[in-house]
């Protein structure tokens, strides 16, 4: 299938209740391990790149090798910019070819954000790319980007910087953090279920990684219809190869170890695609 944007598939996430798996991948293993998850349940999905894995590659790159699986897959699959850190990188993506672009402005104040995002979705207008952005600041380490100061998502703030902005989805802040949790996290679901009340545009979850699957279900009730996971599939697809090479430390051919690391990749993100209930609504 050709690429979809993230606008379609939210809104019918949203409107029936379930929520899309957003997997972030960092090469091709990764991206043929995802999209295997998804054709077996069915699904659809976001794949999605931050600025460090484009840094790595080149958008040019991720997208040529998720659009060539992506057009063979029985799927629908959008290719998403994750976290972009800049109008620059976000009219590069864009005219690459992404289908979904997050324009990142939550370090800056209130007033900045709203500018920075309206100004990239005034730019992928004419083309018809949703953006996501993000109010409030989700905590963690997530690569190259890093809080140590999390502020949750106002409900009020969020209906100006709707509006304001004409973002299509919102990342929300509401205790989790990118990366590996020290302890469980502790979800401020009643701000979602607030937030949720206000605004009506589809609603983000970062940082899953690690969020007990009962938890992100409640969020998932509570009105969220996108869920990002990162640093497991990083997990699962390193576990794997280590795995294989603990066997044969000698090994030297990457088909042999990687085949490993995508095994893993796919198992995870058919568990993740059942935890978001999106299986079977490709
Ligand atoms: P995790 O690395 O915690 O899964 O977070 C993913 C994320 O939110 C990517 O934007």
């Amino acid at each position: 299938m050709p690429f979809v944007t993230s606008k379609e598939l939210l809104l019918k996430a949203d409107r029936e209740g379930y929520a899309v798996g957003a997997f972030n991948v960092e090469n091709m293993e990764m991206v043929m391990a995802v999209i295997k998850a998804c054709e077996e349940l069915h699904a659809p999905a976001i794949l999605q790149t931050t600025p460090s894995t484009v840094k790595y590659a080149g958008l040019h790159m991720y997208h040529a090798n998720v659009a060539a699986a992506a057009k063979r897959a029985s799927v629908p699959i959008a290719l998403h910019l994750d976290h972009g850190d800049s109008f620059d990188l976000a009219m590069q993506a864009l005219r690459v070819g992404y289908t979904s672009i997050m324009i990142d402005g939550s370090k800056l104040d209130f007033e900045e954000n709203i500018a920075l995002s309206k100004r990239v979705v005034d730019a992928c207008k004419p083309s018809d790319i949703p953006v996501e952005a993000e109010l409030g600041k989700v905590g963690g380490k997530e690569d190259d980007l890093s809080c140590d100061d999390p502020g949750y998502t106002d409900p009020d703030d969020a209906v100006r910087f709707t509006k304001e902005t004409g973002i299509s989805s919102l990342a929300v802040a509401i205790g989790t953090a990118h990366g590996i949790y020290k302890g469980e996290p502790k979800l401020d679901m009643d701000r979602l279920s607030d937030i949720r009340k206000v605004v009506d545009i589809p609603l983000v979850l970062h940082g899953a990684s690690g969020v007990p699957d009962a938890a992100v279900q409640e969020c998932i009730r509570r009105g969220i219809s996108k869920v990002n996971f990162a640093t497991e599939l990083r997990i699962a697809f390193s576990d794997g190869i280590k795995e294989y090479l603990k066997g044969d430390p000698d090994a030297f051919d990457p088909k042999k170890y990687c085949k490993v690391g995508m095994a893993h990749v796919t198992e995870l993100v058919k568990k993740k695609i059942l935890v978001c209930g999106s299986d079977g609504k490709a």
